[in-house]
């Protein structure tokens, strides 16, 4: 049988249960990898195993990975059921949405950035002594451009792609790589249903490719951060938006 790409690791995907977190789990599981899905939506992540029966080793471990136990249960839950960590993809995230700033803020923060640094915080000596790791974040354009979200959404995932060059600066020496993926417009649940498909056609115009992005196309961003093919990228923010935020004003 031909070695996948991620043969032998061990890898966890917060938000696995649906959208670009639930495609990169199933890329990863067909390259080889045991893969342990954290989501705090039980039915979603029942529904994703049974999907993803017969793509490989996948468990489900359900949880909020805004909940201070959280981030050490997921490393605990990895090395109990498969005995090892290398691969953590941080990719939970929500709008942040609330009655008041203050609401919206905690929302955004408490899953997209604060989370997300405890889990890698946690991954971190099991990386180590796996002898290296990759940890992915999923951020965001709108961490690096104004478009429709919040800005309590916008400054989580800046804060993402700043956390993002601190960890690779700090854990480099322990051969632990850590990057962003900033994904444009992709199509998943997240986006709501004031998408209508008029809206979508103006926005359509502004990508270079002339279309939204599918999860599946992340997941291999993902894939490639998450693989030893990366083995000399750290602390990079890569842009998966189809040539959309490449423009300031298009005239053509
Ligand atoms: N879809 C897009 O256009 C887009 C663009 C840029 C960035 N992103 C980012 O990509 C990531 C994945 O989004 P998606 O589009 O796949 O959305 P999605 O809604 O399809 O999936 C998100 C998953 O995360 C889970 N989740 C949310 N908060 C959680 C928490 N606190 N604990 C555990 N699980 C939690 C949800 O239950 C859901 O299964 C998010 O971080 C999002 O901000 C999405």
């Amino acid at each position: 049988m031909q070695e996948g790409r991620l043969s032998g690791k061990v890898a966890v995907v917060t938000g696995g249960a649906s959208g670009i977190g639930l495609a990169s789990a199933e890329l990863f599981a067909a390259e080889g990898a045991r893969v342990l899905i954290v989501d705090r939506d039980a039915e979603a992540g029942e529904e994703a195993l049974r999907r993803l029966q017969g793509a490989g080793q996948v468990e489900l471990l359900v949880a909020d990975v805004s909940a201070d136990a959280a981030p050490e249960l997921l490393a605990r839950t990895a090395l109990e059921r498969f005995g090892a960590l290398h691969v953590l993809m941080a990719n939970a995230g929500v709008h942040g949405r609330g009655e008041s700033p203050a609401e919206r803020f905690d929302a955004a923060a408490a899953t997209n950035l604060r989370a997300a640094s405890l889990c890698a915080e946690a991954a971190l000596p099991h990386l180590r002594h796996a002898g290296g790791g990759s940890v992915v974040f999923t951020a965001s354009v709108a961490g690096a451009v104004v478009g429709f979200a919040s800005p309590q959404y916008d400054a989580s995932k800046a804060g993402l792609i700043g956390l993002t060059r601190h960890l690779a600066s700090r854990w480099g020496r322990h051969n632990v790589r850590v990057n962003a993926i900033c994904p444009g417009f992709i199509e998943t649940p997240f986006i709501g249903p004031h998408w209508t498909e008029e809206r979508l056609q103006a926005l359509r115009r502004d990508i270079a490719l002339g279309r939204t992005g599918r999860p599946e196309e992340i997941a291999q961003v993902a894939l490639f951060l998450a693989s030893d093919a990366a083995s000399y990228v750290t602390g990079a923010a890569i842009v998966a938006d189809g040539g959309w935020t490449i423009h300031f004003a298009k005239y053509h």
